[in-house]
C-alpha cells in the first residue's frame, strides 16, 4: 500500500506512452495464499520512439518471480514492489515480455486487485488495481486484447470466469481444471476481471436487435438464485432500452454478473463480467426495501450502459473520469425516468444532488467535474464527478434539444469507438452536429463551485423585467471564476394557473422555455405579458445552481399547488418548508418558542390527500428537509441540536394539524394485494410510511407504529415500523422489542442486519455514540466488510447530525480512531468515510475546533495511507 504522500498528478502532464501492449495473455494458478500470475505481453514501441527508451511498468505491492524477454531470461531490469524498469530492449518494434508474479489473495483486505470474498476469488481493477496483479502499463489509454487462462482445484472453484467469450475448458492433474476466455474488444487494464469459486447461477437470454443471442448469467451464493430475479429483469430491460433510446447493441455472446459480499463500491463494469456488491443484486420483498429495488434497477442499468460509455469508448486518463461516469449516470437516470415516473425520479435526483454534491462543491473538497490534479485518484469517485457530471450532460441535452443531442451521441459512438478519449472529444461532437461554440459551456467541466443566480422580477404595464445576476463563489485553488452558460428553464403562470405567453423578449437569449444566462448581469424584458405572472424558475432543475429570488410566500403556495412542472411544485413547497425551518431554528437559538404558519400545515394536508397526484410524489413533497438539508441551507455557525429541535417542532405542527386526515389516508393506503416492487406500489408504500412518521407523534403513536411493524409483510414496511419506533420513541419497550424481534429473525442475513445497524446508528442525540460503540462488538458486525462498516459507521457520521456532531467532540475522536484502524486494512474505505468531516467549517466555533483537532490527529498518524491523508489534509487546507 502506498503511504508516500508527495506525488501529485497533473492533467497538463499527460503524455502518450512510449510503449503499447496490443496483446495480453494471462495465466492464473489460483491459490488462497500463493497464486501464480504469468503475464505474457506483446509489447510494441510507438513509432518514432528511441529504442533506448526504458519500459517502465506500474506495480503495487508485487512479488516478482521471473522475467523473460522473447523467451529468454532478462536480467537488465530494476524491480521494486511499485515499479519494474526494463532496459536494453530489443531494437525490433515488437517483442514478447513474460512476467511472473506471486499473490496472496487471502491477505488482500484492501479489496483492490485479486482478493477472496467469502471463498470466492474476485478482482477489482478500477482505477489502479491491475498493478496489484501484474506489472503493467496500468493506464486507461493502453488498450489490449486479452486472453485469459484460469487454473484452480475443481472442488474449490468449479466456476472460472473472465471477460469476453469462453473458448476452452478442461481437466488438469491433481483434480484441478482450467478455463480460457478471449475478449476480442481491446480494453484498458481497469476493465479486466476474474471470478472463481463455487456459486449458483440464474440464467436467461437476450436477443439483440441485430439478432445476436446473448447468454445471461447472474452468479450468487448457492440457494440465493431466486433473489437475482429482479436484477435479471432489470438487465433485460436495460439492454432493450439502450437499443431503443441510444441505438446501442450488446457485442459479446455472454454477459455475466457476479454478486460478492465484500466490495468497496456499488458495482464495476468489467467487460462482459460485471462484479457487483451483493446488496445491489439480491432482492425479494422479505429482504429488500423499495429503495433497494430502485437502486438495483439503476445500478444494473448503469454498469450495463458502461459497455458503450466507458468500455467501447474509454477515458484517456483518470482526469477524464466524468467522460464515462457523468455520461453513464445521465443514461441510468433517463432509464429510471422511463421505467418509473419522470417527475418523481427528477425530484429524487435533485434531493440527492443537493444532499451529496452541493456540500462537496461548497466545502474544502470542492473540485471541478474534471479535476486538474490529484494525489489519489480513488478519492475522485465523487458526487461531483458522477452526479454533477450527469447534470452537465443533462444541460447539454437541454441546450441542444433532444434530437441534436442524440445526433451528437451517434457521432460520438461512430467517431470514437475503440478509443480512449477526453472531454474535449466529447464536446466536439456536439459542436460539430449543432454548429455551436460550446467553449463557455465547457467551463462546467473545468470550474468548481455551485453558481448562484440572483433574480429580481418586476412587472409593469404588460412588461415583465427580470434582473439576473450570476456569481460563482470562490473554491479551493480557484479564487477567480469565469462566467458560465446557465440554461434556466422557466414558466410564467397566470392567476388561473395557466401558462402565460409573451410577444417578445429582449435583453438576452430565450428559447423554448429556457433563458440562456451567459453574462454577469442582464435585464431581460418580456413584453405582452397579460398580467403579473407567478414565476416558475429552474424548472426540472435545468441547471445545478442555487437561486436567490424575491418571491412572496403566497406565490410559493400558489406554485406548490399549480405549477405544471412537478419539480417546480415540489421545489416551491420545499422552499416554504425550508424557510419555516430556518425561522424556527433562529427561534430555538434565541430561546423563543417556534411558530409556524397554518398555511404550511394546510398545504401539507391537501398535497397528501390529493388523489390527482401520484402517491410517490405526495410522499416526497410532505417529507421535510433532513437535518443536513437544513444545515446546508443555513450555511454557517450551525448548531445541529437546534436544527433537530426546529425540525421536530415542524413535524409536530404538521402532524397535529392533520391528525385525522393523515390517519384516514394511512388506513386507506393499506395494501392487501400481492406484493409488487413496481413504482406505483412502492409509491403507495412510501406515502403510507411517511404518514406513519407523522402519526407516530400522536398519543397512540407507539401503538400505530408497533402494529405497522407487526403486520408488515415486506421489508419496506418492516423497516418503516422499526425505524419509526426507534427514532420517535427511542428506548421505549416497544422500540426495544421491535429491534430484538428483527435481530432474531435476520441474524443470518447480513444485508438485513445492515438496516438494523443503520437505524440504530441514526437515532438522533448524544446517546448514539454509545450505541455505535456497542454495536461494533455485535457478532454480525465486521470491520473488514465495507457494507457493515458503512451501515454502522457511515450512517452514523453522515446521517446522524446531532449524534455525530455532539458538542463535546467525543464522536469525532471516536470516529477518527476507528478510521485509523480501518485505514490499515482498507484505505479506500477509510478515506470515503472521512469525507463526513468535509463541512466542519460551517459548524459553530466549539464544534469546529473539536472537528479540526480530530482531523489533525489523523494527519499526524504514522503510516496513514495516501487515500486518508489526502482527504484529511485537503479538508484542513
Ligand atoms: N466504475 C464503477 C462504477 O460505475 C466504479 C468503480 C470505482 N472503484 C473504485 N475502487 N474507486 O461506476
Ligand atoms: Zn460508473
Amino acid at each position: 500500500m502506498r503511504t508516500d504522500t508527495g506525488q501529485v498528478f497533473r492533467l497538463e502532464d499527460y503524455r502518450p506512452s512510449d510503449y503499447l501492449i496490443p496483446r495480453t495473455h494471462l495465466t492464473f494458478r489460483l491459490d488462497p495464499i500463493r497464486t501464480i500470475v504469468i503475464a505474457d505481453l506483446t509489447i510494441e514501441r510507438r513509432a518514432g520512439v528511441d529504442p533506448s527508451a526504458p519500459l517502465i511498468l506500474d506495480g503495487d505491492d508485487l512479488n516478482l518471480k521471473r522475467i523473460e524477454l522473447d523467451g529468454i531470461e532478462h536480467t537488465a531490469h530494476e524491480a521494486t514492489p511499485e515499479r519494474l524498469v526494463l532496459k536494453d530492449l530489443p531494437e525490433t518494434a515488437q517483442f514478447q515480455l513474460t512476467i511472473e508474479t506471486e499473490l496472496e489473495p487471502d491477505r488482500n483486505k484492501a479489496l483492490m486487485g485479486l482478493y477472496r470474498s467469502n471463498g470466492v476469488y474476485c478482482t477489482q481493477c478500477e482505477p489502479e488495481g491491475f498493478r496489484r496483479i501484474s506489472y503493467f502499463l496500468d493506464r486507461p489509454d493502453i488498450l489490449s486484447v486479452y486472453h485469459v487462462r484460469i487454473e484452480a482445484p475443481r472442488a474449490e472453484a468449479p466456476l472460472l470466469l473472465s471477460n469476453g467469450n469462453p473458448v476452452d475448458s478442461g481437466e488438469l492433474d491433481n483434480s484441478r481444471h482450467f478455463a480460457e476466455w478471449h475478449d476480442p474488444h481491446p480494453k484498458p487494464s481497469y476493465l479486466f476481471a476474474l471470478v472463481a469459486g463455487d456459486l449458483g447461477c440464474l440464467r436467461d437470454s437476450f436477443t439483440t436487435m441485430g439478432g445476436r443471442k446473448v447468454d445471461l448469467g447472474i452468479y450468487v451464493e448457492h440457494g440465493k438464485e431466486r433473489l437475482a430475479a429482479y436484477a435479471m429483469d432489470a438487465l433485460k430491460r436495460s439492454m432493450r432500452w439502450d437499443e431503443e433510446v441510444f441505438g446501442r447493441e450488446y457485442d459479446l455472446d455472454v454477459f455475466n454478473i457476479v454478486a460478492v459480499s465484500d466490495f468497496n463500491m456499488g458495482a464495476m463494469e468489467n467487460k462482459g463480467l460485471n462484479i457487483f456488491n451483493d446488496k445491489y443484486v439480491l432482492a425479494d420483498e422479505a429482504t429488500a426495501t423499495d429503495t433497494d429495488f430502485a437502486n438495483i434497477e439503476a445500478i444494473i442499468a448503469h454498469e450495463y450502459f458502461h459497455n458503450w460509455t466507458g468500455n467501447r469508448i474509454t477515458c484517456r486518463d483518470w482526469f477524464q473520469l466524468c467522460l464515462k461516469e457523468g455520461l453513464t449516470v445521465f443514461r441510468d437516470h433517463e432509464f429510471s425516468a422511463d421505467q418509473r415516473s419522470r417527475g418523481v425520479k427528477r425530484i429524487a435526483e435533485v434531493r440527492a444532488l443537493k444532499a451529496l454534491q452541493f456540500p462537496e462543491d461548497q466545502g474544502p473538497l470542492a473540485h471541478p467535474v474534471r479535476p486538474r490534479r490529484y494525489r489519489e485518484i480513488n478519492n475522485f469517485y465523487t458526487a461531483t464527478v458522477y452526479e454533477k457530471g450527469s447534470e452537465v450532460v443533462r444541460m447539454l441535452a437541454t441546450i441542444l434539444g433532444r434530437e441534436t443531442f442524440r445526433a451528437g451521441m451517434d457521432l460520438y459512438f461512430e467517431r470514437h469507438d475503440g478509443e480512449a478519449c477526453t472531454i474535449e472529444d466529447f464536446l466536439k461532437v456536439f459542436e460539430d452536429v449543432s454548429g455551436r461554440d460550446l467553449s463557455q459551456f465547457g467551463l462546467w467541466y473545468n470550474q468548481s463551485g455551485t453558481p448562484n443566480l440572483t433574480i429580481k422580477p418586476s412587472y409593469e404595464a404588460g412588461t415583465l423585467t427580470l434582473e439576473i445576476e450570476q456569481s460563482v463563489p470562490p473554491t479551493p485553488s480557484e479564487s477567480r471564476k469565469r462566467l458560465m452558460h446557465i440554461p434556466l428553464a422557466f414558466g410564467l403562470i397566470g392567476s388561473d394557473g395557466r401558462e402565460l405567453q409573451w410577444s417578445s423578449a429582449e435583453g438576452g437569449t430565450v428559447d423554448g422555455g429556457v433563458i440562456h444566462v451567459r453574462k454577469r448581469s442582464q435585464k431581460l424584458r418580456f413584453h405582452g405579458v397579460a398580467e403579473r405572472p407567478v414565476l416558475s424558475l429552474n424548472r426540472g432543475f435545468s441547471a445545478p445552481v442555487t437561486l436567490a429570488v424575491e418571491q412572496r410566500p403566497e406565490d410559493l403556495i400558489f406554485l406548490a399547488r399549480h405549477d405544471s412542472d412537478p419539480f417546480g411544485r415540489w421545489q416551491a413547497f420545499n422552499t416554504l418548508l425550508t424557510e419555516a425551518l430556518i425561522a424556527a431554528y433562529r427561534c430555538v437559538l434565541g430561546g423563543k418558542a417556534t411558530v409556524f404558519e397554518d398555511s404550511i400545515a394546510r398545504l401539507a394536508g391537501s398535497i397528501a390527500a390529493d388523489d390527482d397526484l401520484e402517491p410517490a410524489y405526495r410522499a416526497l413533497a410532505i417529507t421535510l428537509p433532513s437535518e443536513a438539508d437544513i444545515a446546508r441551507d443555513i450555511g454557517k455557525d450551525i448548531d445541529p441540536d437546534a436544527v433537530l429541535v426546529a425540525r421536530k417542532a415542524l413535524v409536530g405542527f404538521i402532524a397535529g394539524a392533520n391528525r385525522d386526515s393523515f390517519h384516514a389516508l394511512y388506513q386507506h393506503l393499506h395494501d392487501t394485494g400481492p406484493f409488487s416492487p413496481d413504482a406505483a406500489a412502492a409509491g403507495r408504500r412510501a406515502l403510507r410510511n411517511v404518514l406513519l412518521g407523522y402519526l407516530a407523534r400522536s398519543n397512540d403513536g407507539t401503538d400505530i407504529a408497533t402494529s405497522h411493524f407487526t403486520h408488515a409483510t415486506n421489508m419496506t414496511d418492516l423497516i418503516a415500523g422499526m425505524g419509526t419506533l426507534a427514532h420517535e420513541h427511542p428506548g421505549s419497550p416497544q422500540a426495544r422489542a421491535a429491534l430484538a424481534d428483527f435481530e432474531r429473525r435476520h441474524a443470518d442475513m447480513p444485508l438485513a442486519m445492515d438496516k438494523w445497524f443503520q437505524i440504530q446508528a441514526t437515532v438522533p442525540g448524544e446517546h448514539a455514540l454509545e450505541t455505535v460503540r456497542t454495536l461494533m462488538r455485535h457478532p454480525s458486525f465486521s470491520i473488514d466488510n465495507p457494507n457493515r462498516v458503512r451501515s454502522l459507521m457511515g450512517s452514523f457520521s453522515a446521517g446522524n447530525q446531532s449524534g455525530f456532531h455532539r458538542a463535546d467532540g467525543a464522536a469525532y475522536l471516536f470516529f477518527a480512531e476507528a478510521l485509523m484502524d480501518i485505514d490499515k486494512r482498507n484505505p479506500q474505505l477509510s478515506a470515503r468515510l472521512a469525507t463526513a468531516f468535509r463541512s466542519w467549517r460551517s459548524l459553530e466555533p466549539i464544534r469546529q475546533e473539536k472537528a479540526r483537532q480530530a482531523l489533525v490527529s489523523m494527519v499526524k498518524m504514522p503510516g496513514i495511507s495516501v487515500d486518508l491523508g489526502d482527504i484529511a489534509e485537503r479538508s484542513l487546507a
